[in-house]
C-alpha cells in the first residue's frame, strides 16, 4: 500500500503542531501563496516577491540538508536514492536563483528562468509530501517527529537565505559553510532593507556593503571544506 501524502493528513495524524510534518506543510503553504502573488509580477514588485522567496525556501531548504536527509538516509533503506533527487532540486533553485541575480531586469531569459525556478519548487513541495515524508512516517514515531521539528526549527534559523550553488547538499560541507554564510545573507537582508528605506545618497554606501559581503560568501562557499560531501550530481 502506497502511505498517504502528508498533504491529507490532520495535525493529529502528522504527530501534533510541533512536529516536522506539520511545520513543512506550514512553509509550503506560505510558499504556494508568494507562487501565486509572484504570478503576473514585473520590475521591483517582481524582485521584492522574489526576496522573500529565496528568504524562505533557502533557509528552509538548507535545513532539510543539514538536519532531515541525514536521517532519512539513516532509516529508509533507499534513502540516498530518495534524497538525491530532493537535493538535485535544491541544487537547480539554487542555480536558477544565482542566475537570475545576474539578469538585467529585460533580459529576455528572465521570464523563461523564473517559469521553470516555479515548476521546480512545486515539484519538490510534492516530492517531499507524497513521497518522501509518508516513507518516514512509516519509520519514525509522532515523539520522534516533534523532535525533529524543533531540530529542523533551530537548523533553519541559523541557515542561508541566500542561493549558494558551490556549497555541498551533504554533510560535512553544508553544515560548516552554514553559519557563516548565513550570518553573512543576513546581514546582506538587513542591509538591503536599509538601502531600499534610505536617501538617495546613503544608498550607494548600502549597496557597496551588499556586494562586499556576497564577496565574501563567495570565499566562504569555496573554501574546500565547504564542497565536502556532494555527490557527483549536485557536485559543482
Ligand atoms: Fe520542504
Amino acid at each position: 500500500m502506497t502511505p498517504r501524502s502528508i498533504a491529507d493528513q490532520t495535525v493529529e495524524e502528522l504527530g501534533g503542531p510541533s512536529s516536522v510534518f506539520v511545520r513543512q506543510r506550514r512553509d509550503h503553504e506560505e510558499l504556494d501563496r508568494l507562487l501565486h502573488e509572484l504570478d503576473g509580477t514585473t520590475g521591483r514588485e517582481q524582485e521584492r516577491v522574489l526576496r522573500r522567496i529565496d528568504q524562505l525556501v533557502f533557509s528552509h531548504a538548507f535545513a532539510e540538508e543539514t538536519v532531515l536527509w541525514p536521517v532519512i538516509r539513516r532509516v529508509l533503506p533507499d534513502g540516498d536514492a530518495l534524497t538525491l533527487q530532493v537535493e538535485e532540486e535544491h541544487q537547480e533553485v539554487n542555480e536558477l536563483v544565482s542566475e537570475l541575480e545576474t539578469l538585467g531586469a529585460d533580459d529576455p531569459r528572465r521570464a523563461q528562468r523564473i517559469a521553470r525556478l516555479v515548476e521546480v519548487l512545486r515539484e519538490d513541495v510534492r516530492d517531499e509530501e507524497d513521497v518522501l515524508f509518508p516513507r518516514l512516517q512509516q519509520a519514525l514515531d509522532a515523539q520522534a517527529l516533534r523532535r525533529l521539528g524543533l531540530q529542523w526549527e533551530v537548523a533553519r534559523r541559523v541557515s542561508p537565505t541566500r542561493p549558494h550553488p558551490t556549497v555541498s547538499r551533504r554533510p560535512p560541507g553544508n553544515a560548516v559553510s552554514g553559519l557563516p554564510l548565513s550570518l553573512i545573507d543576513r546581514t546582506r537582508d538587513l542591509v538591503d532593507a536599509g538601502v531600499q528605506h534610505a536617501p538617495e545618497r546613503i544608498a550607494p554606501a548600502g549597496e557597496a556593503v551588499s556586494k562586499a559581503l556576497a564577496t565574501v560568501a563567495g570565499w566562504v562557499e569555496r573554501v574546500p571544506l565547504a564542497r565536502r560531501g556532494d555527490r557527483p550530481p549536485t557536485s559543482r
